[in-house]
């Protein structure tokens, strides 16, 4: 990152660019921020440059990666794992790749488990410890309780696990039985992420979810009781349907539910997916327009508060000692993931990895003794400073004075004409050490960290930025 530009500066490029593409970066000025500080959201997840790099070098690079010693210098890392199938899909996922299926399963698994194993005899797999294992999909949960004992068992032969590793099993209520679980914890599972979404049993079945109500309380209340593993739901707001009052007795029951913690999501509609096309043929009510995500949103943050739960990022909430969601936080500040399976994406070193996502290609490659690589992107040379500014936007607070210590980069001065629209226009406070975000701005969070690094990026390329704007907003 070049040292240290007047703010003179991003204030010229600010006044180059087209009304519109400002008020991205900015806001608009308006009395109700929390509503109204922007038309939409923009992207699902803030978005960090980098370079892909060309097939031939893809495959070598990663050989020389796997032969590097860990040098841990106090960080810590993950490996994440993953189930691409699914028993059903849902409407508003863009997650879902194959339908179960199980001779399809059991060869899977094998492959998975020989990928792990394979990459357990690499230098940079056997000589650190894993602090978080992320077991994720598509849905963990749809696997055979054989299966379940397969993988966890090649996960702990193939990879150093720390005695106090976080290991997330990813899972819906559908076909999540009583074995299952038990698999699950007795081979050392000791986290479970479950996919609620909405307790309301229309509001799910509408979207494509299966169980009742009462059917998700009664399985919740079964793994509570095994007391072995933090318990975490989803919830998302703004559903077809899901109106306030819902929403009021979605939280209150979350809250009743005796949960380690839980993620509140607002729901993006995918601009060519099932739900939109659902939407717009009619078989389905609109979902609620940003405004209204916007109240459920306050309403979230005002009930989960008044029931003593505490706040370890904008959507995640935690009312244990149990629950420490590790794994994500070390995804958003971008430490190193190893990553196994058909689909799955990994990190480090500089480098974003992605696995090859059709399932035959997979298991042709691993039969072949072949890591499955679909590509390697060189990440922005920038990129560990963006990966620390998602992660500390993730969690509403930016330490202006960490950037300056560490990257000798002095954020209040680049992005001064930033800071100063955010706190006039309600979306944040500043002082000489941290911007905060307020709750508008805490709602607003993607666009503004991508406003962020819109901005660097404009001042370190000297060119007007590409606005990213993906069509994930929610209606209205
Ligand atoms: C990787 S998904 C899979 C979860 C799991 N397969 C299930 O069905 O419960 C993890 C979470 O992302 C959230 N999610 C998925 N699609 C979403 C969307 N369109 N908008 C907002 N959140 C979404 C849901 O809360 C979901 O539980
Ligand atoms: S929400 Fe879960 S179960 Fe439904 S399609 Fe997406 S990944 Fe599959």
């Amino acid at each position: 990152m070049e040292k240290e530009k007047p703010s003179r500066q991003l204030r010229e490029r600010l006044d180059s660019l087209e009304e519109a593409e400002r008020h991205w970066i900015l806001g608009r000025e308006t009395d109700d921020p929390l509503r109204y500080a922007f038309e939409s959201k923009r992207l699902v997840h803030p978005f960090i440059p980098g370079n892909m790099l060309p097939e031939p070098e893809t495959r070598e690079s990663w050989r020389k990666l796997m032969k590097t010693q860990w040098m841990p210098e106090g960080s810590k890392r993950s490996a994440y794992i993953h189930i691409p199938f699914c028993q059903t899909k849902c409407l508003y996922c863009g997650f879902f790749q194959n339908f179960g299926d199980q001779l399809l399963e059991d060869d899977y698994i094998r492959c998975l488990v020989e990928d792990l194993r394979l990459s357990g005899k690499e230098p940079l797999v056997y000589s650190g410890p894993f602090h978080a294992v992320y077991i994720g999909g598509g849905t963990p949960s749809i696997l055979s309780a054989d299966n379940i004992r397969r993988l966890m068992r090649a996960v702990r032969e193939s990879l150093p696990l720390a005695n106090d590793c976080e290991i997330t099993f990813e899972a819906r209520f559908h076909e999540f039985t009583r074995e299952k679980i038990d698999a699950c914890l007795e081979e050392g599972v000791n986290r479970f992420s479950l996919g609620v979404q909405s307790f309301d049993t229309d509001v799910r079945r509408r979207i494509g979810r299966v169980e009742s109500q009462e059917q998700i309380l009664d399985r919740l209340a079964y793994i509570h009781g095994m007391d072995q593993a933090a318990v975490i739901i989803d919830l998302m707001f703004g559903m077809p349907g899901q109106s306030m009052d819902i929403w009021g007795r979605d939280l209150s029951t979350m809250a009743q539910s005796d949960l380690d913690g839980g993620d509140l999501y607002q729901l993006n509609v995918f601009n060519k997916g099932p739900l939109k096309r659902a939407i717009d043929q009619g078989s389905l009510p609109a979902p609620s327009p940003t405004s209204e995500q916007a109240a459920m949103f306050e309403a979230g943050v005002a009930t989960l508060r008044s029931k003593g739960f505490q706040r370890l990022s904008v959507c995640h909430w935690t009312q244990s000692t149990r629950e420490r969601n590790l794994y994500n936080f070390f995804a958003k500040s971008g430490a190193v993931t190893v990553p196994f399976g058909a689909g799955a994406a990994g990190k480090g070193f500089g480098h974003t990895f992605m696995l090859n996502r059709d399932i035959h290609e997979y298991i042709k490659e691993i039969d072949q003794g072949n890591k499955p690589l679909l590509f390697l992107m060189e990440t922005h040379e920038d990129g560990r400073i963006f990966n620390e500014i998602v992660s500390q936007m993730d969690r509403g607070r930016l330490n202006l004075t960490w950037f300056r210590l560490k990257h000798d980069l002095d954020l209040p001065t680049i992005l001064e004409p930033v800071f100063s629209a955010w706190v006039d226009r309600g979306l944040a406070e500043w002082n000489g050490e941290f911007l905060d975000l307020a709750l508008a701005g805490q709602f607003w969070y993607v666009n503004l960290t991508q406003a962020i690094l819109d901005c660097l990026l404009m001042l370190k390329h000297d060119e007007k930025p590409v606005l990213p704007v993906a069509g994930v907003s929610a209606q209205g």
